[in-house]
């Protein structure tokens, strides 16, 4: 981790940027994305800083508009809104300011983010495991946003954790993902392979704290990611825009449709009940008919 040598985070600077974008300025020392930042800077804090707050506060702007694009089904008043995989909330502080009628929920696999995020940030939080399957929250949110979350996805796991995330949705909700695609294979990852399914990856991160068994850096054309929802049982791509963040990751849309397969299955089994029924009352009919023939016909 880079050392704040100069205690640019916690000097003039970080009360500036207070008052400019009106969030906590506070900096965990753990947050390996700060680390990466400060390393993309080549080393300028100052300049790392900055983009943290303030692409930060761009990231919740964008997501606080694709939420409103995709609104879930009725458009509630108080969207309960899960930021999935939040980090150290350099978007989740900026919700409460852009969104302030939101309920707004942060779930990161790291303890100390999600103590930070809770604690000096005053969020709501949630921890997450490594295993999508040991994910036991029902469904609870109109929206999910993962950001950089499905770039760092394995294979393997790609559809486990469309299958988590659409498991905490209520009916309707949706879900909205970022992925390295194309762009992001070209500029940031070209020492990528793809395999010809369009699933590629790098077996590193920024994390260095987490196992590379389950986070690395992925690429994933649309053919992948298509195939992946369209694999995951009661979610439907509802939007999809290419190179739409920080101008190379893609991102994805989807709806929780399962109450509608729920219905459509309704109006099939209604149907063919009435099907049933007319078929009944045509064979009753005619078993009524041939009753009565017979009487007719009966001697005497
Ligand atoms: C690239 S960072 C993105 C952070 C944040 N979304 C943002 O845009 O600032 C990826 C985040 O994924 C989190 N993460 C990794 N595995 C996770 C898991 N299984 N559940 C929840 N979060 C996870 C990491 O702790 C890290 O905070």
């Amino acid at each position: 981790m880079f050392k704040d040598e100069r205690g640019v985070l916690s000097g003039p600077m970080a009360a500036a940027l207070q008052q400019e974008f009106g969030v906590p300025t506070k900096i965990s020392p753990d947050d390996m994305l700060m680390n990466a930042l400060v390393w993309v800077f080549k080393g300028d804090v100052e300049t790392a800083f900055r983009n943290y707050i303030e692409d930060g506060r761009r990231n919740a702007l964008m997501v606080k508009e694709a939420v409103e694009q995709y609104a879930p089904r009725g458009k509630p008043k108080r969207p309960h809104v899960l930021d999935f995989a939040s980090g150290y909330g350099r978007v989740g502080r900026h919700i409460p300011v852009v969104a302030p009628r939101w309920r707004y929920t942060a779930m990161d696999i790291h303890r100390q983010a999600v103590t930070f995020n809770k604690d000096e940030l005053g969020l709501q939080t949630i921890l997450s495991h490594q295993e999508p399957d040991q994910i036991r929250i029902g469904p609870r949110f109109h929206a999910i946003f993962a950001l950089s979350f499905f770039s760092h996805v394995r294979k393997e796991h790609f559809v486990p954790w469309l299958e988590a995330l659409h498991r905490m949705l209520l009916p309707g909700g949706v879900l909205i993902f970022t992925t390295h695609g194309p762009e992001s294979h070209a500029t940031a990852l070209p020492q990528v392979t793809m395999d010809e399914d369009g699933y590629g990856m790098l077996e590193e991160s920024e994390q260095h704290d987490l196992s590379k068994d389950y986070y690395i850096h992925a690429v994933t054309y649309q053919p992948f990611v298509l195939k992946a929802i369209a694999a995951t049982a009661g979610l439907r791509l509802i939007g999809l825009r290419e190179k739409a963040w920080w101008g190379h990751q893609d991102m994805y849309a989807v709806r929780n449709i399962a109450p509608a397969r729920e219905v459509e299955t309704k109006r099939i089994i209604a149907s063919g009940l009435r099907q049933v029924r007319t078929e009944v009352k045509e064979t009753a009919r005619g078993a009524l008919q041939t009753i009565k023939r017979a009487v007719r016909r009966r001697p005497g």
